[in-house]
């Protein structure tokens, strides 16, 4: 496994540096006649980043006949309540791109979480083919970081961290008790290009310790994953990596 670290003096400028990495991966599939097939993440640091490619030179710049968009979790919620990831990712970006809808798979958070997770894991193995682990390969997934490490809805303790043949899981936020359905270690372990986006003070203490900690055993989610055949990235801000020379 390969591993970047990309510093920038705020979320402005990752989100900049992200969108103009997105448009030339998105025109490289295009070049090739292929399609960009990611899985994006929830929460608000990303949020930046699709404003971006929802405005020039993105908005119409990329191809997004070859972008496919997947989602690494989801709240079990309506896609219209403010808690959704797609709802998140929709204001910010998919309401202003020529996009095709056909592209965009988002996880029916309405649905039975059970019921849901064995149907997108379904959707994403019918769609995508797998790799080396066997598990469906995605081109370029997106991941957050919770203050306590988490990853997509994979937190930490969990016994979904075990879950080593499912594709999608069931998992229940730690605080809230709030159902979610995230996809799984095999999934982010096959990833082609997995990038971190961590922005902000409150991440210092977890990132640090990941970070200045390859190798070592960690009890965070973050830490975990492990792209064996793939790129592993972590977009940074100076809030969240203080001590990181640019
Ligand atoms: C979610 C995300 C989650 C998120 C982190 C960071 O559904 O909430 O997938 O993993 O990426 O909690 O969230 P922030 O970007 O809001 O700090």
């Amino acid at each position: 496994m390969k591993r970047e670290i990309y510093k920038f003096q705020g979320i402005t400028e990752m989100a900049a540096r992200l969108a103009a990495d997105f448009k030339a991966a998105a025109d490289k599939k295009a070049a090739a006649g292929e399609r960009l097939i990611t899985a994006l993440s929830g929460g608000h640091t990303p949020k930046a980043f699709f404003e971006v490619l929802a405005q020039p030179p993105y908005k119409d710049g990329v191809p997004w006949d070859s972008v496919i968009f997947f989602w690494g979790d989801e709240r079990c919620v309506p896609p219209d309540n403010d808690e959704s990831n797609f709802k998140m990712t929709n204001l910010a970006l998919l309401s202003h791109i020529p996009i095709p809808e056909s592209n965009v798979h988002r996880i029916l958070g309405e649905n039975p979480p059970e019921e849901e997770a064995e149907r997108y894991g379904e959707v994403i193995s019918k769609f995508i083919p797998g790799s080396g682990n066997g598990f469906p390969r995605f081109d370029w997934i997106f991941l957050g970081m919770g203050d306590d490490g988490h990853t997509a809805s994979l937190f930490p303790g969990a016994p979904t961290l075990n879950e080593k043949e499912k594709i999608c899981v069931v998992a229940t936020h730690p605080q809230t008790g709030q159902k979610r359905v995230s996809v799984t270690f095999p999934v982010l372990d096959s990833g082609a290009r997995v990038s971190f986006l961590v922005a902000g003070a409150d991440k210092e203490p977890v990132l640090r310790q990941i970070l200045e900690g390859e190798g070592q055993q960690l009890p965070y989610p973050a830490s975990m994953v492990n792209p064996v055949d793939g790129v592993l990235e972590w977009y940074v801000d100076s809030a969240a990596a203080p001590w990181l020379r640019a």
